[in-house]
């Protein structure tokens, strides 16, 4: 009798996508895992900064978040519309429109970057990175946001086609990492 055979894909997509909330490690992980695999690397918030010759905050500020959210999707479709091999890290809402999660379960790997609440608090606390959507806050204001977006967020961020720990990202095997994109 033959075996029933299981589809593995012994390649990796030409575009894999890191997801996740703020502060979850989504750029050190491009990085590194960029380098490992020899793929080029973007950063969707940087990119923005640097076609608009403007900081995440200021769009924020003086364009408010729909126009942020509208530059973001474009350049989703701009910086991965193509054949080139690429690792995206993406601003904490770019998966959080299905339309824009939709385009990168399509296009490439997603890799959800999952962690805990309590984690993503105080590593939100010690950044120094401007984040609009929770500088500024009294601590109960902080508090109530960041519960309510990773509420709202999760079933987003949980379509990913591959979750992983993103707790010591420093410490990930790239090699392990290499392995699971292979079998996706
Ligand atoms: C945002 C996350 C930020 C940046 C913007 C909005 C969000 O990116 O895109 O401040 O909506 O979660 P990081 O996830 O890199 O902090």
């Amino acid at each position: 009798m033959l075996k029933p055979t299981t589809s593995i894909a012994m390649s990796i997509s030409n575009k894999i996508y890191l997801i996740g909330f703020m502060a979850s490690g989504k750029t050190t992980l491009a990085k590194k895992l960029s380098k490992h695999l020899g793929y080029s690397f973007v950063d969707t918030d940087k990119t923005i900064e640097s076609n608009e010759e403007n900081t995440i905050e200021s769009i924020f500020k003086n364009l408010g978040e729909q126009y942020f959210r509208n530059l973001e999707t474009e350049i989703l479709h701009k910086v991965t519309n193509n054949s080139n091999k690429v690792v995206v890290s993406t601003g904490g809402g770019m998966a959080c429109n299905q339309s824009n999660l939709d385009y990168m379960l399509a296009n490439g790997t997603v890799v959800f970057l999952k962690l805990d609440l309590k984690s993503i608090k105080s590593r939100l606390k010690a950044s120094k990175t401007k984040r609009p959507l929770v500088d500024k806050l009294t601590d109960e204001e902080f508090n109530e946001t960041i519960d309510n977006l990773y509420n709202d967020r999760i079933p987003f961020y949980e379509q990913a086609h591959l979750t992983i720990n993103a707790l010591n990202i420093r410490s990930l095997s790239m090699n392990k990492l290499e392995q699971q994109l292979k079998i996706i």
